[in-house]
């Protein structure tokens, strides 16, 4: 039977991102928030206007999926590509030495570079694509097409299912990322049914807008963040340690460069954050990968195993959940 994605129901209440103070909240109701939160409000952010923000998000959340489909059908109707080849996946996209890693991923590989604590740099995408990728991307910025954000950490960035890669991202994923995945960290963040969903998007830093990004971990079982280009300095990713063992602690740190076409594998627990670039500007295509057995056990949000799932549009994989009615 066809799986129904799900979000889990923490989505509504947890991990909201407050600017101001740049920390996550999560909100139960108007009296629990003031109390807990008193603390973090100052004079330039009393707690009615961080309590201001909150709402705003939930509800921001709320019509996320419905306003996301409205897009995504106005971008598919209206929408001119620069490149239309590109959105039908093709391996030529692929760099030869990324398809013979995921061909045989447990053979030693002289391009497949491991760093300590699961993190590898691997190449991925040809440099004809990475560029003409980043011109699509910037031709799809200078439209007039509505723009849905990454997360709320990044104010600049493409949703790469609104722009019409669904497919794109599925191939890649079942095809070669998934028994990549599973050679490489075992079945333990794969689970029984591989990684069957994903979110993908772009983020991009220059200077004068988004220069960096702050400590967190993803939603994902596993994230792949390849470096498109163009030309950028600094904007290095430091890897912490594991999300659940210490939200807190910042030692030890493991620096990983960027190199444009390569893509930095890691899991998505694995607490991280990005440098500020310092010159130039930089394009990051980012796939969550995520396995609905494992998140159907523990949310990663709130380590817990769902409460409540909520279907969400049928073209929307929501948190990665699926609704285990419909699986029966
Ligand atoms: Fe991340
Ligand atoms: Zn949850």
């Amino acid at each position: 039977m066809k799986k129904t994605f799900c979000r889990c129901s923490c989505f509504f209440k947890s991990n909201i991102y407050l600017e101001q103070i740049g920390a996550h909240v999560h909100y139960i109701d108007d009296e629990q928030f003031r109390k807990e939160y008193q603390q973090l409000a100052s004079d330039k952010n009393d707690i009615e206007q961080l309590l201001n923000s909150v709402h705003k998000e939930i509800n921001r959340r709320q019509t996320l999926d419905i306003d996301a489909r409205i897009r995504k059908e106005q971008i598919r109707k209206e929408y001119q590509p620069l490149y239309p080849e590109l959105y039908q996946f093709q391996s030529k996209f692929l760099s030869e030495h990324f398809k013979q890693i995921c061909a045989q991923p447990k053979s030693s590989n002289e391009y497949l570079k491991k760093f300590n604590n699961g993190i590898y740099s691997i190449p991925v995408f040809t440099t004809e694509f990475c560029t003409k990728f980043i011109d699509e991307l910037k031709h799809f910025e200078a439209s007039p097409m509505p723009k849905g954000r990454p997360n709320t950490m990044n104010n600049y960035g493409v949703l790469l299912d609104e722009l019409g890669f669904s497919n794109f991202i599925d191939e890649l994923r079942n095809q070669y990322l998934n028994p990549l995945v599973k050679a490489l960290y075992g079945d333990e963040y794969v689970g029984d049914t591989g990684l069957d969903s994903h979110k993908a998007f772009v983020v991009s830093y220059k200077i004068g807008q988004d220069i960096d990004l702050g400590y967190h971990y993803d939603n994902a079982e596993v994230t792949l963040n390849v470096s498109l280009g163009a030309q950028f300095e600094g904007g290095d990713l430091y890897f912490g340690t594991m999300a659940k063992a210490n939200r807190t602690v910042f030692s030890n740190f493991t620096f990983v460069e960027h190199m444009p076409t390569f893509g930095i594998l890691h899991r998505g627990q694995h607490l991280h954050g990005s440098e500020p670039i310092t010159s130039g500007e930089r394009y990051n295509f980012i796939i969550w990968m995520r396995s609905s057995s494992k998140r159907n056990q523990l949310c990663p949000m709130c380590w817990q195993k769902p409460e409540y799932l909520i279907p969400v549009e049928s073209d929307s994989y929501g948190d990665g959940m699926t609704n285990s009615i419909e699986n029966i």
